[in-house]
């Protein structure tokens, strides 16, 4: 598990080079330490370890299980947020033409998945829903918590505080119209491809 370079040039139009800085050398760069230390720690216990333990209340690895999706989904959500940032903000493609499909207008996405971010405590995700086949917006309160199985992001927006309190403090409405101008439609059109493809 490689740490990921940032995948866009700065400064982004309202999140600062400061927010992207702390967001991605510190925080995204943690999950990835931890993602490593928690793999590193269940290596032996995939190998023939001592698994006598295991226990649903408490047990070490139970703590293990826990923090190891904690970590991962913290460093894969990162990362699709981070790789659809740094673009114009113009929608495009056939993903634009898709959700303008589905929802009715472009607009109707914006406003529903802004909402969406205001409802969420972490996460607002659209993904490709593999077995519905078609786009969704599911939330997450945590980095594992209100993920669906089978579904394969699309854009992520990320609504903790860490993502906009330098900025704009508790107005996280602006920071997620900041979100929007700097979409990269590009790459969220990539993904889709990819993601309807492989559906
Ligand atoms: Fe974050």
């Amino acid at each position: 598990m490689e740490l990921q370079a940032l995948p866009f040039q700065q400064p982004l139009d309202g999140i600062s080079p400061k927010t992207i800085e702390i967001h991605h050398d510190k925080l995204y760069a943690g999950y990835v330490a931890k993602k490593q230390e928690i793999q590193t720690a269940l290596n032996p216990l995939e190998h023939g370890g001592d698994l006598t333990s295991a226990n649903q209340t408490y047990s070490a690895l139970r703590a293990l299980k826990d923090g190891e999706t904690f970590a991962v989904n913290g460093v894969y959500l990162h990362e699709y947020y981070f790789d659809v940032l740094g673009g114009d903000g113009k929608p495009q493609g056939e993903l634009a033409n898709a959700l303008t499909e589905q929802f009715g207008s472009m607009e109707n996405f914006i406003s529903y998945m802004s909402a969406c971010g205001m409802a969420a405590r972490g996460w607002a995700v659209l993904a490709w829903d593999t077995k519905e086949k078609a786009l969704r917006v599911y939330t997450g309160d945590a980095h594992n918590q209100g993920g669906v199985w089978g579904c394969l992001p699309i854009i992520v927006l990320d609504v903790y505080e860490h993502a906009y309190f330098i900025d704009t403090g508790s107005d996280r409405k602006t920071y997620i119209a900041n979100f929007w101008k700097n979409l990269n439609w590009k790459a969220a059109n990539a993904l889709f491809l990819q993601a309807t493809k492989q559906a």
